[in-house]
């Protein structure tokens, strides 16, 4: 099954989401990057325009909000995203305009429009010279703007990579999927497709986790059970096919994190570029309270007149 990147994207907002890379359980982990919003929002002019790119469910949106109510804000998304329709019912997300559909290497705004620009864990999963191009383009002259980017080593694209290995196992190198189909086909005998799951189990010692396979095999013996309760075996291939479905989405946004995240070299050249496009910025790590480790990249500036 091949996964296009905005399809995943699609389907994962619809799931009354608001973040989509929360780095640890930590409860002051997860409040760090709202304390950066909160603190931006504060250094902003009232009723301030601002653009947030790759907004997803409207999180960035909403920090900032939460901290000064009289922004403009609009979020974009190449995502086919609704966050009045799908996210949690959040009164400040009414006054965001939210527009879907948008490649932030494209921007459909006139040059000059915005005061700020903002992007969460979005900006970086752009063609980055050209989204870059795109933000300075629209941003006012003196425009603050704002980017958390993923960095190579933080505790969100780590976990991430272990993930994805995991995904492929059980996908790509695994025969699992095709023989639970063929077991709802009737193809395959549920003795031999227990043997084979736990052969995987046991071949794959030490690379499988509760949070992956073990979710996964639960789902498969819901299946199962709906099986031998005689459903039609129709409405069971669509249930796994979503499952699937699932599955692969998740795999794909995970490998377009990784491949989004910027190391040490790459930042020095993304800040090069952006200074050569006008702008005077800072670039900082941000780190978890909980244990110092690096959460993302933070880059912020102005834009000037070149
Ligand atoms: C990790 S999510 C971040 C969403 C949100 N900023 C947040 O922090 O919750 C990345 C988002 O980037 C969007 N995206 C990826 N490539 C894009 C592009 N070229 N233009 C606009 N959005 C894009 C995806 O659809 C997804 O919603």
């Amino acid at each position: 099954m091949c996964m296009n990147k905005n399809q995943a994207w699609s389907l994962y907002w619809q799931n009354n989401i608001l973040e989509s890379c929360i780095a640890t359980g930590a409860i002051e982990d997860g409040a760090k990057l709202a304390s950066i919003w909160n603190q931006f929002a504060q250094q902003l002019t009232t009723k301030s325009t601002v653009l947030d790119l790759a907004t997803g469910n409207g999180s960035v949106p909403i920090n900032l909000l939460t901290s000064q109510q009289n922004l403009q804000v609009t979020g974009v998304d190449f995502a086919d995203i609704s966050p009045k329709k799908f996210s949690l019912n959040n009164t400040l997300l009414t006054n965001v305009d939210f527009v879907p559909k948008v490649d932030i290497a494209d921007l459909p705004f006139k040059e000059h429009s915005f005061d700020v620009v903002t992007s969460q864990f979005g900006f970086e999963y752009a063609d980055n010279t050209l989204a870059a191009q795109e933000f300075i383009r629209v941003l006012k002259t003196s425009g603050k703007f704002l980017l958390i980017i993923h960095h190579t080593d933080s505790e969100v694209v780590k976990p991430a990579r272990v993930k994805i290995e995991e995904l492929t196992l059980l996908c790509e190198k695994s025969e699992l999927f095709n023989q639970f189909e063929c077991y709802l086909k009737d193809e395959f005998s549920l003795v031999d497709l227990e043997q084979s799951g736990k052969q995987f189990l046991a071949q794959n010692q030490g690379k499988v986790s509760k949070a992956i396979s073990g979710q996964f095999f639960s789902n498969i013996n819901s299946l199962i059970d709906l099986k031998e309760q005689l459903t039609p075996n129709t409405e069971l291939l669509v249930l796994f096919t979503d499952m699937q479905t699932r599955i692969e989405a998740e795999r794909s946004r995970l490998t377009q994190l990784v491949s989004a995240s910027l190391s040490v070299n790459e930042m020095a050249d993304f800040c090069d570029m952006l200074k050569k496009l006008g702008a005077e910025l800072d670039c900082q790590l941000v780190t978890l309270p909980s244990d110092g480790a690096i959460l993302a990249w933070q880059v912020s500036g102005v834009k000037h007149e070149l």
